[in-house]
């Protein structure tokens, strides 16, 4: 079953459906991420501070998959906020991957209340990236509204994507308007909630009706919506479950019925992008 390809600002396509790696050790990575591909997953989204770029590298190598059919995204690390700083990860990115050049590549976090509240500079020299070919896409992770508005009002490229946390207990809808309108691609992470969202009544009773599982519903609800996904398994049974998305639909009063489902900030298992500050050490 075909994933769809989203088209970003610059022209660039991303698959709509990709396989995520935080939280996956790095001894385990180079199984988890072939048997993804093995599945048929062709998009990863890795970052610097999951320590495991080295080990998806690897596993895409060693697939004999042409590097032009997969899309790798990685972020730049909370500690290298600052343009020499970000100018060195990125090489050391590339090398870990083993590749000349990432599809994406994003500021993870803001960290407004880091680094003087400047990620304006930091965002100047993600274009350098993109302006010399070795990041084809450059984005944003975590941005809130005022924080794009920034970007937009001091630098001269818009974000390709905005990489958000996004599922029913925490719907985003303020930032994924805004994304919206200025042409930015709203990413959903933790699509599943990490699992909490699995049990919810709501959620397991449309399961039932349509004949698919917790998974598969949350996971088709964010396609039907548009945002892209990269669901996390160390499962292969899981991984296959969720790339199994594209032969079934929910009604709209399904998705309507799982948006009220969220609680706004309260929803969220990750940290607030406001206040969030942690610099790894
Ligand atoms: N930009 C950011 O700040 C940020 C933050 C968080 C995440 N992300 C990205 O988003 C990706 C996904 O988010 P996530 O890893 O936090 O959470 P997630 O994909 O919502 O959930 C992963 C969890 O759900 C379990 N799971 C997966 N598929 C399942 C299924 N079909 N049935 C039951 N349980 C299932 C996994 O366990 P098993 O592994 O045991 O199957 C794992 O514990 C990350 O890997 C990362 O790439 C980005």
């Amino acid at each position: 079953m075909a994933v769809p390809l989203i088209t970003l600002n610059d022209g660039n396509r991303i698959p709509q459906l990709g396989f995520g790696v935080y939280q996956i050790k790095p001894r385990d990575t180079v199984e988890a991420v072939t048997a993804a591909l093995k599945i048929g997953y062709r998009h990863i989204d890795t970052a610097e501070m999951y320590r495991n770029e080295r080990e998806v590298g690897d596993a895409i190598a060693d697939s004999g998959i042409d590097r032009g059919e997969v899309f790798i995204t990685s972020k730049l690390s909370n500690a290298f906020h600052r343009p020499d700083d970000a100018r060195k990860a990125f090489d050391e990115t590339l090398s870990a991957l083993g590749t000349e050049y990432v599809d994406l590549f994003l500021i993870h976090w803001p960290l407004p209340t880091q680094y003087d509240g400047d990620f304006v500079s930091t965002w100047n020299t993600m274009i350098e990236f993109a302006r010399d070919g070795r990041a084809r896409s450059v984005g944003v992770s975590n941005f809130q509204v005022p924080h794009l508005e920034r970007l937009a009002a001091e630098t001269d490229l818009v974000p390709a994507v905005n990489q958000i946390e996004v599922h029913p207990y925490i719907t985003n809808e303020t930032v994924r308007a805004y994304n919206a309108e200025h042409g930015i691609v709203t990413e959903a992470w933790s699509p599943i909630a990490q699992g909490e969202v699995l049990d919810d009544p709501v959620v397991t009773r449309i399961a039932d009706r349509v004949g698919r599982t917790p998974a598969q519903v949350t996971l088709r609800w964010h396609i039907q919506r548009g945002d892209v996904i990269f669901p996390k398994s160390v499962n292969p049974a899981r991984m296959k479950e969720n790339f199994e998305l594209f032969d079934f639909e929910l009604t709209g009063e399904d998705l309507d019925a799982i948006a009220a489902l969220d609680k706004g900030d309260e929803g969220r298992t990750g940290p607030h992008p406001d206040t969030f500050d942690r610099i790894p050490r």
